[in-house]
């Protein structure tokens, strides 16, 4: 063989398309940057602008022309707002067969009647319109595609177009998603608008939680204090009412990740098919469990942190001190209570391995561990530990309350204790579960179709 040959030959067609023109209207931060990166990718790239002569600094290697510059691409990227989309259609002849790429975003949802790329396709029928690139910022497409950045969404009605445009994105880096027809493009469109959507419920919820049993605790605690002893035990809400108040609302949101299972479970028994569709809040509180059990996590280690700080506080030293020299003034000595070893041991035991599960739970719903983990492996840790992981905590506070909970003045006011009412809803998710496994309501068929179904939305 030649050895010239060889080296001159082209390895594949692509180098062929490597030139090939892409022209972007819209001279702003969105389209610089992306004619940046269609130049580091290997294109050629024309802009097409209504004042070319007085638009800011651009790539170097780039053209810019009138707007007529559409008519040396076959892809033409529109990075202007939808308020100046109206001089596009004073160019429908010279963009008649062109692919538009509208990648504009809103300031607000439901501005317009209809989307942007809609509205574009409405004002040049003869384009093709893809939707697309509208989710990634001006920064993410300086710095190319980031784990965390690598997604771009397309629509169109077109197959051919999007195939167009799918290839660009591809050879930037990026994993493209279709969507669909431009009917989708509204949604699309809506995605940089939301913030944090799937944690929205959780966050309130926690917030809620939050707010009621530090107020039912303050009542409880500190006031009560104050009102019936007359005493003043204010100081205790730096430390002792939020390290009840977070281990409470982590335990209760613990066991709201499981009671969606458990409905699902019994919904589907009740029923007495698979095929029907849950309801739509179930189906939403399902999708929103990862997050639930994250921020319960959260609320958690905050619990084990305050733990550790229980022995070096001033309050808790000066009783100890207080109580010894009493004893030494009254020649006294209080007798070893093996029982209370054993309720104390057990009790923080039980809360370790509690945290260690729940902390194993947390690691493995980040993306990064899950996608490693089969689906049987991923079910495995999140259903069958995640029940064992409730069991612990659940089982750590019962042995906190130890008797207390028939002593009369632990209901101060007729109010019982936060633990207490923390206990409600895991105890009902354990009891549920537990009904689950015997085995009249164990059909394998309908549980099996559970765990499929609650799979889908983890
Ligand atoms: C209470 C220790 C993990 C839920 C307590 C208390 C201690 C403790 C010392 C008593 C606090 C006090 O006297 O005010 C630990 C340790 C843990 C752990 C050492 C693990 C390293 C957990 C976990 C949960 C949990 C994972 C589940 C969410 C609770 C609850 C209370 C409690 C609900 C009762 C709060 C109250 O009303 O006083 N724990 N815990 N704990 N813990 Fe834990």
């Amino acid at each position: 063989v030649n050895s010239e040959s060889v080296s001159l030959c082209p390895l594949s067609t692509t180098a062929a398309t490597e030139q090939e023109m892409l022209c972007i209207f819209g001279t702003g931060d969105l389209g610089r940057s992306l004619g940046q990166r269609f130049l580091q990718t290997g294109y050629k790239v024309v802009y097409g602008s209504r004042r070319p002569h007085s638009c800011g600094p651009l790539p170097p290697g780039t053209q810019v022309h009138h707007v007529a510059a559409a008519q040396s691409a076959r892809l033409v990227f529109i990075c202007i707002h939808r308020e100046n989309y109206d001089f596009l259609e004073t160019l429908a002849p010279q963009l008649k067969g062109k692919v538009l790429v509208d990648v504009s975003n809103n300031l607000k949802k439901n501005m317009y009647p209809e989307a942007n790329a809609e509205y574009l396709q409405r004002l040049i029928p003869g384009a093709q319109v893809v939707k697309g690139f509208n989710t990634l910022s001006a920064w993410a497409l300086q710095n190319g595609p980031s784990d965390a950045n690598r997604q771009v969404y397309v629509c169109g009605n077109s197959l051919e177009a999007k195939q167009a445009v799918i290839e660009v994105a591809t050879k930037l880096g990026f994993t493209v998603l279709d969507r669909g027809s431009l009917t989708a493009a509204r949604e699309l469109e809506d995605f940089p608008l939301q913030l944090f959507p799937e944690w929205r419920l959780p966050l309130k919820l926690a917030t809620g939680l939050t707010a009621f049993f530090f107020f039912y605790l303050l009542i409880r605690d500190v006031i009560y204090s104050y009102v019936v002893n007359d005493k003043d035990v204010s100081f205790r809400i730096m430390a002792s009412l939020a390290n009840k108040v977070f281990p409470i609302v982590s335990l209760i949101m613990l066991s709201l990740c499981y009671l969606p299972g458990v409905i699902a479970a019994f919904l589907q028994l009740y029923r007495g098919t698979k095929y029907k569709r849950f309801p739509d809040w179930l189906d939403r509180w399902m999708l929103c469990r990862k997050q639930l059990g994250l921020v319960a996590l959260a609320l958690a280690s905050l619990h084990v942190l305050y733990t550790l700080i229980i022995p070096i506080r001033y309050y808790v030293r000066y009783r100890l001190a207080a109580h010894t020299i009493s004893q030494i003034r009254e020649n006294k000595t209080s007798p070893f209570d093996t029982t209370m070893a054993w309720r104390t041991d057990s009790y923080y035991v039980i809360g370790i391995l509690g945290f260690g599960l729940y902390l194993l739970l947390g690691i493995t719903s980040l993306p990064s561990v899950s996608n490693i983990l089969s689906w049987r492996e991923f079910s495995f840790i999140q259903s069958k530990l995640g029940y064992l992981t409730l069991f612990f905590c659940t089982f750590h506070t019962y042995l906190y309350g130890w008797d207390k909970f028939l002593q009369p003045s632990s209901y101060k006011w007729f109010m019982l204790p936060g633990y207490m009412l923390s206990l409600v809803v895991p105890s009902v998710v354990l009891v549920l579960k537990l009904l689950l496994l015997l085995p009249c309501c164990n059909r394998p068929r309908l549980s099996c179709l559970v765990s499929l179904s609650i799979s889908h939305s983890i």
